[in-house]
């Protein structure tokens, strides 16, 4: 395997299969010896400049914690620090890059964080774009190979909006090995470069995975081993909540919708949840439900994966 040294993380396209195992392994290994004995971080004199250009709760923690525990020293950039008084994105990681050793970014447009990867000389992580969002991907990976055991062959049925979960879980399924379908209405399915991507990742890994966009949620739910969905209004498509709602009748996740899925199936969401439209309470707080061990998840693949590239 090559070193994931200086490595940027953009879409998780980017890595092989066998790279993503030794970032869950590692992921699993620190997290147990976190558990076990929490030590006092060594300072190890780098620093981590996280950007965020749109609001975030989960992904800001748990990569503040992830650099203090690697000794690394976070600095926190909002939209009024990175970017603003019409500063460049190129003259922005020129300065960053003298100061940081890492460039965490969370925006809008994909295009914007791979401007910031071309500019700069440091390895940087997409903290989420609109249209993809490895750290969760990573994050879930992790979760799943937890409560199941191993990630080949299983099949992940997202159901709702095919956004930038959507997008990166065909991704990660494909080089996991895993049988992805994506189930969403007309005019929402995900983007048609990642569904070509993650075939083409199958094929040239020969991962055994297979990615199917369909229309019904019920079709992709059965016999499936996890299924996962999202909100139905992004960060910036707030003004289109009640068109979307209307649009996504019939894509909630219900325990009439998980029944179909195996009886050992687990659901997960990336949070924040929007309880009544596209999970009920009944799921999100019942026994198949590992959110909340997703969302610690969060910390332990990101400290993983910046152990590995720093
Ligand atoms: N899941 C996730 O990315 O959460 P935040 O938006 O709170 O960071």
């Amino acid at each position: 395997m090559q070193s994931l040294k200086g490595r940027d993380l953009l879409t998780l396209g980017e890595l092989a299969p066998e790279e993503l195992a030794a970032v869950l392994d590692r992921a699993e290994a620190q997290k147990r010896a976190r558990l076990n004995a929490r030590h006092a971080p060594q300072p190890t004199g780098k620093s981590a400049a996280l950007i965020f250009m749109k609001p975030s709760m989960r992904t800001r923690v748990s990569f503040e914690l992830a650099c203090v525990d690697l000794g690394i020293h976070p600095v926190v950039l909002g939209p009024g620090d990175a970017f603003s008084r019409n500063e460049t994105i190129h003259d922005t990681v020129k300065v960053l890059e003298r100061y940081v050793d890492l460039i965490v970014i969370r925006t809008f447009a994909q295009a914007d964080v791979e401007e910031v990867a071309r500019h700069s000389s440091v390895p940087v992580i997409n903290a989420l774009t609109d249209d993809y969002h490895p750290c969760q991907v990573l994050a879930d990976l992790l979760t799943i190979r937890e409560h199941k055991g191993e990630l080949p062959g299983l099949t992940l049925a997202y159901v709702g909006d095919g956004n930038n979960m959507a997008n990166t879980l065909m991704l990660g399924g494909a080089l996991a090995g895993m049988h992805v379908v994506i189930a969403a209405p007309a005019g929402f399915e995900p983007r048609p470069e990642a569904v070509s991507d993650a075939v083409e990742l199958a094929a040239r890994f020969g991962t055994g995975a297979s990615v199917r966009v369909v229309r019904s949620a019920e079709e992709a739910v059965s016999g499936a081993d996890v299924v996962v969905t999202d909100t139905w209004a992004s960060m910036g498509q707030e003004a289109e909540h009640d068109a979307r709602v209307a649009a996504f009748a019939g894509y909630s996740v219900t325990p009439r919708l998980m029944a179909l899925a195996k009886p050992d199936a687990v659901f997960m969401h990336c949070l924040p949840a929007h309880r009544g439209e596209e999970v009920v309470d009944e799921v999100i707080d019942g026994p198949q439900s590992i959110v909340f061990d997703e969302a610690e998840n969060r910390l332990h693949a990101q400290r993983a994966w910046i152990s590995l590239v720093l």
